[in-house]
């Protein structure tokens, strides 16, 4: 299958609650969670989607406990050390977006190194949102617009250009799993036009199925983009001449 859907982003949420109901700690949930996120980045790879972009950790969640931060963390170094190679071989172009600064060194370098090498792949654009928020991506973009064209008025097409991932373009399909309906500043700019599907299963129960499941039933939607379908257009037409106004 060649995925119609160029841009994919998932929202990961249900992690906690998953474990919780299962009598573990959240964290539990976080640790079956990025599994989930191994076999998700290969098979949106697999199902042809030019780009992923992954909600990991967002500027909200430092409220929570040290220690739940502490294992989100570690999760990201572990995830980087096992699917390193797979990456490369796959040639996905991996990026981390967000502010990456409280994380230790040894990551930081990892993630570096990870897309220094993958930079002109031109497979998978593989993007984790890590101490991300979206509000803060379109500040920093806008400032740095102003920084480098002092005086001139902003335009769309100029915005698109500073965000943290720009190559990546607009949202095609928001996929929310965990049962919530809200978008929790995430790529608020790039999600203008994206089909939205919320699903009930909680991300540590999100399959390889259910994921290829979403992306035909959505794909199936018809996408106007504010403008009417061809038919549409045809009948209207027909319709509008007989009516004077
Ligand atoms: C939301 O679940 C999920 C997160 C805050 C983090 C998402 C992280 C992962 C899927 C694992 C990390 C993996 C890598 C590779 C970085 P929640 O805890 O808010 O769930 P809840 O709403 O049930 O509490």
């Amino acid at each position: 299958m060649n995925s119609e859907f160029k841009h994919v982003a998932i929202i990961m949420d249900g992690n906690g609650r998953w474990a919780t109901q299962r009598f573990r700690p959240r964290v539990w949930g976080h640790v079956r969670g990025s599994a989930v996120v191994s076999d998700i980045v290969q098979a949106a790879d697999d199902l042809g989607v030019g780009a992923l972009t992954l909600y990991a950790f967002s500027t909200e969640n430092w409220r929570r406990p040290n220690e739940e931060v502490s294992v989100l963390f570690k999760l990201l170094h572990k995830f980087l050390l096992k699917e390193r190679a797979r990456l490369i071989a796959n040639q996905v172009s991996f990026k981390v977006i967000g502010d990456t600064t409280r994380l230790s060194p040894a990551t930081k370098k990892l993630i570096a190194d990870l897309e220094a090498e993958t930079a002109n792949f031109n497979g998978l654009k593989l993007t984790f949102c890590f101490s991300y928020g979206s509000r803060m991506e379109l500040v920093r973009a806008v400032n740095r617009f102003m920084e480098e064209n002092p005086g001139k008025e902003l335009k769309e097409e100029d915005l698109d250009h500073f965000l943290m991932r720009p190559e990546t373009g607009d949202v095609d399909l928001l996929i929310r799993t965990g049962g919530e309906q809200r978008v929790s500043n995430f790529l608020l700019w790039q999600i203008a036009y994206a089909e939205l599907c919320f699903t009930p299963t909680k991300w540590p129960d999100f399959t390889v199925s259910e994921f290829q499941r979403i992306l035909q039933s959505v794909g199936q939607r018809e996408r106007r983009f504010g403008g009417l379908s061809p038919k549409a257009v045809t009948t209207e037409n027909k319709q509008a001449q007989a009516i004077h106004v």
